[in-house]
């Protein structure tokens, strides 16, 4: 049946009706990571790809399957492949970030990623989690509810993914090494993309625009994802609003909008009416860069176009956010609420076992060969995480010594006035592989606070292994007396990556029921290369069904 998606990328409907009666099944996949050469703004450069495909192949299962996709590198790169948003409960041994749960699949090997889909339901996505291979190597994940479950909203007439992305002219990994030689952020990507299109507003995008068809007074549901390396995206469609009902796999309270916010690792899933005159209209992507560093102006198009409408019709452009609207990116996060029903709750941790506060920092360390004598780098409660030579997962499943710390600071070692004037000075980071260990079972609060350490600026988290809830937000420094007041405990968004506000603070809640290592970081590549990022190691529980599951045999060696 898998094999169908890849005959049929545009038959999502028949899939649909094929899988309609079918009982938990196992999907299988086959990924070969290979180079292909491929062409986009005038330029042909060769990029890593999964089976020649750019964005690679949407992986569709149902709520209840198992998927096994096995993963063969026939490319010059060590590779591994994160299944972002996936739980892999008792199983992060299918979790992929490189040297956090497995070494890189090396080149000319092999590894099985084995996993049960339990939970969950709605639009994920999958993507290389080594050095910054996600450029070219990510796709969507569709997971499909039970059988005879429907949707919370009316069924569609059909669906469409929408994958947003960004695109070099250079080898991207040439860029980063030039970039961190220099002591500077890499150069920014020469353009955005819609399913790998950057259409339109672009040089030599003739072929290279995303379009879809719609017939008017029909609705479509469209899973957006946002795959960027260093950038918030808007997203609008000229003359049409747009439904939200679903983020990071997990229903919202239906909200209508003329335009959304989603940060790189998020998904949306939107329903939008053909009810205008029929026509074309550009749906379109810009940036949101609220902080004062370059702004990135390039805006992606691809085309809603109602059936019968010649391309000789000239489409209209949304009216987007400008990209440094501030206002409507806090306003649209503030409408996201779980949908929490009676089917789909949203059980929020009440009582909090273990409370974290953990500081965003950005800095420069002194670097002699750099150009400005200097080297951008960043921290979280001033460490800059270094990464490991092993797996983490393995050294704590063995048990082996001397691979971490578990003594991550549960708070900043100095309290300072965090979004205060300017600070340029290094308040003494250090380096380490310090993880935070964390009981079975116990509820956890953690308050993500920007701070002013050369700039503030948004950075969206992603926590492996598990979603939570985002309890509360503000601008400024979290107040621990005041702000829990106001929190939302009813039916606050759940996902797995939430961007903290430029100089402000976001406030998460989880309960750590999912044994294992789960790495925890700013999704933005740019700060997760600089050290932004530190894991949680969640012990076993008591009962056997608490425990880490042991190690697939083809688990890769470094
Ligand atoms: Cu989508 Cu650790 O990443």
């Amino acid at each position: 049946m898998a094999s169908l998606a890849f005959l049929l990328p545009g038959g999502f409907i028949f899939l649909s009706f094929f899988f309609i009666s079918a009982d938990a099944a196992t999907k299988f996949y086959q990924f070969n990571i290979q180079v292909n050469n491929v062409s986009r703004l005038c330029h042909a450069k060769p990029i890593v790809t999964v089976n020649g495909r750019f964005p690679g192949p949407t992986v569709y299962a149902r709520e209840g399957d198992s998927v096994q996709i096995n993963v063969t590198n026939h490319a010059q790169y060590n590779m591994s492949i994160h299944w972002h948003g996936l739980k892999q409960f008792r199983n992060g041994w299918a979790d992929g970030p490189a040297y956090i749960t497995q070494c890189p699949i090396q080149s000319g090997s092999s590894y099985m990623y084995s996993f049960n889909v339990t939970g969950q339901r709605g639009t994920l996505w999958w993507h290389a989690h080594i050095l910054w291979l996600r450029a070219t190597v990510y796709g969507a994940i569709v997971i499909m509810p039970k059988p005879g479950t429907p949707y919370p909203f009316p069924r569609p007439a059909r669906e469409e993914t929408l994958v947003f992305g960004e695109w070099w002219h250079a080898d991207v990994e040439e860029v980063v090494k030039q970039g961190n030689s220099l002591g500077l952020p890499p150069n920014m990507s020469d353009a955005h993309t819609i399913n790998g299109k950057p259409g339109p507003l672009f040089p030599c995008s003739e072929k290279h625009t995303f379009a879809m068809e719609v017939e008017q007074g029909k609705t479509y549901l469209l899973r957006i994802i946002n795959t960027a390396l260093n950038d918030e995206l808007f997203f609008a469609i000229a003359g049409h609003n747009l439904t939200v009902v679903e983020i990071d796999a997990v229903y919202t309270k239906p909200f209508m909008t003329s335009a959304i916010l989603i940060a790189p690792g998020q998904t949306t899933n939107v329903l939008v009416h053909a009810n205008q005159m029929p026509g074309r209209y550009f749906m379109a992507v810009r940036p949101f860069i609220d902080a004062p560093i370059p702004i990135d102006n390039k805006t992606a198009t691809s085309i809603f176009q109602y059936r019968g409408i010649p391309n000789s019709v000239l489409p209209t452009l949304p009216h987007l956010p400008s990209p440094n609207d501030t206002s409507f990116a806090l306003s649209y996060n503030q409408k996201l609420k779980s949908l929490n029903t009676p089917t789909f709750p949203a059980i929020v941790p009440l009582k909090v076992d273990r409370n974290l506060f953990f500081t965003v920092g950005l800095g420069m360390n002194p670097c002699p060969s750099c150009v400005n004598g200097t080297r951008l780098t960043a921290s979280l409660n001033n460490i800059t995480f270094v990464m490991p030579e092993i797996g983490l997962l393995e050294a704590h499943y063995f048990n082996t010594k001397g691979v971490f710390r578990t003594d991550f600071p549960d708070k900043p070692p100095t309290p300072f006035n965090y979004t205060g004037a300017p600070l340029t000075a290094n308040l003494g980071t250090t380096k380490g592989t310090r993880l935070v260990k964390l009981t079975f079972n116990s509820t956890v609060e953690l308050v993500i606070q920007d701070t002013n350490l050369l700039t503030v600026e948004s950075h969206p988290f992603h926590l492996h292994g598990y979603n939570f809830f985002v309890v509360g937000t503000g601008i400024g420094n979290f107040d621990h007396n005041k702000d829990p007041a106001k929190y939302n405990l009813i039916d606050p968004p759940e996902r797995n990556t939430v961007g903290v506000p430029t100089g402000g603070w976001t406030a998460i809640r989880f309960t750590a029921n999912n044994p294992g290592v789960w790495f925890f970081h700013c999704h933005l590549e740019l700060h997760t290369g600089w050290g932004l990022k530190t894991a949680f190691v969640v012990e076993n529980g008591k009962q056997a069904d608490q425990t880490v599951l042991p190690p697939p045999k083809d688990l890769p060696q470094c």
